[in-house]
């Protein structure tokens, strides 16, 4: 007998990629930044008074949701915080998915969203992504979820649905439309225009990747003020804690420091993507900070096995359709440098 409830029995679990402890091992497995946060951030920790741990942080995390309003340029009270954005994920989930209440995503992507789903015995509905990922619209459309999820830019592909075809998904949708915007600082476009105008979507952010902050935990949505007090139901009380609230409230005041990270980081994208071309591994046309690269000998399994073997750490998802890539988060001109010289002993 077993004492827990039969989805539960059922699921499978989010299976994060490798944390590896040995500090020398060259990881681009998970996507993180491989620059450190501002300055500015570990200043506002090193100021933390222990006064601000004895109490309770702010519910709502207003120091956060003041500075991200200035510079987004909407109104508090569109800006919901979480503890990383998959707790942004799971409040949507709960909040508008059931088993009477269709979740819908394109297939390949971020596995999390079936996930909570199945954790909510919510009805899943998976839609494959069109010709070169183009966006399915139509069957996104027809599956009528209460909410639709839609990865832009995509993972694992980095691949980006043009702006106009997302706007008409969301008046097309009669649900919400929760754009999970998690790489988008390193895109060219991005959707917060959609979340200021349509009362049916959600722009999804987190700070574990642009700002360099993924061990922190801090994510937040923007949207309509009435899909944002909706959400405000849902949350876990204190769900971002004083330490992330002030760290985060520095990490986001520092565009400048922002924007020159990701500039570096757009720059090595393009001259990684161009030394796996060369290689014969040619990549997705990416708008994030990682590359699916296609392997075809030695195949994916193995490139990803003879580079753990020698210290690189990459992503390898053994799902029909994608198998035959492996996912490398852009490092720094040193790390990508020791992938490219492993990947040419390879092919060679
Ligand atoms: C597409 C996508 N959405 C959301 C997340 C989660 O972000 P966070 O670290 O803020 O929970 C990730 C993390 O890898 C991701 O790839």
């Amino acid at each position: 007998m077993s004492y827990f409830r039969k989805n539960i029995e059922a699921a499978e679990g989010y299976v994060p990629g490798e944390q590896p402890t040995d500090p020398s091992v060259i990881k681009l497995n998970t996507n993180e930044n491989p620059y450190p946060p501002s300055p500015r951030v570990m200043e506002a920790i090193r100021q933390i008074d222990p006064e601000q741990l004895r109490r309770y942080p702010h519910p709502l995390a207003n120091a956060f949701r003041d500075k991200a309003a200035e510079i987004l340029g909407v109104t508090r009270d569109m800006i919901i915080c979480g503890n990383g954005m998959d707790d942004i994920l799971n409040m949507t989930v709960r909040a508008f998915s059931g088993p009477e209440a269709a979740l819908v995503f394109p297939v390949p992507t971020y596995t999390l969203y079936g996930v909570l789903g199945a954790i909510q015995a919510s009805v899943v509905k998976e839609v494959p992504w069109g010709p070169d990922y183009q966006l399915p619209f139509e069957a996104l459309v027809q599956a009528r979820g209460r909410v639709t999820y839609l990865a832009n830019p995509n993972a694992p592909t980095g691949t980006l649905v043009p702006l106009d075809e997302v706007a008409r998904l969301a008046d097309a949708l009669d649900g919400v439309l929760c754009i999970d915007e998690a790489y988008v600082d390193f895109a060219e476009v991005n959707c917060l225009e959609l979340a200021r105008t349509r009362p049916n979507v959600l722009v999804l952010r987190t700070l574990s990747k642009g700002y360099s902050l993924a061990g922190l935990r801090f994510g937040y949505a923007v949207g309509d003020a009435n899909l944002i007090s909706g959400l405000m139901k849902v949350k876990d009380s204190y769900n971002a804690d004083a330490i992330a609230i002030a760290a985060a409230t520095a990490a986001i005041a520092d565009q400048e420091y922002h924007l020159q990270t990701r500039r570096k980081v757009i720059q090595e994208r393009q001259r990684l993507a161009s030394a796996l071309a060369d290689l014969g591994m040619p990549a997705l046309p990416s708008q994030s900070n990682f590359l699916f690269a296609r392997c075809s000998r030695p195949g994916a399994a193995e490139v990803y096995e003879r580079l753990k073997a020698r210290g690189i750490l990459v992503r390898y998802f053994n799902s029909p359709g994608i198998n035959d890539r492996v996912r490398i988060t852009v490092g720094t001109p040193e790390q990508n440098d020791a992938l490219i010289a492993a990947l040419r002993e390879m092919v060679a």
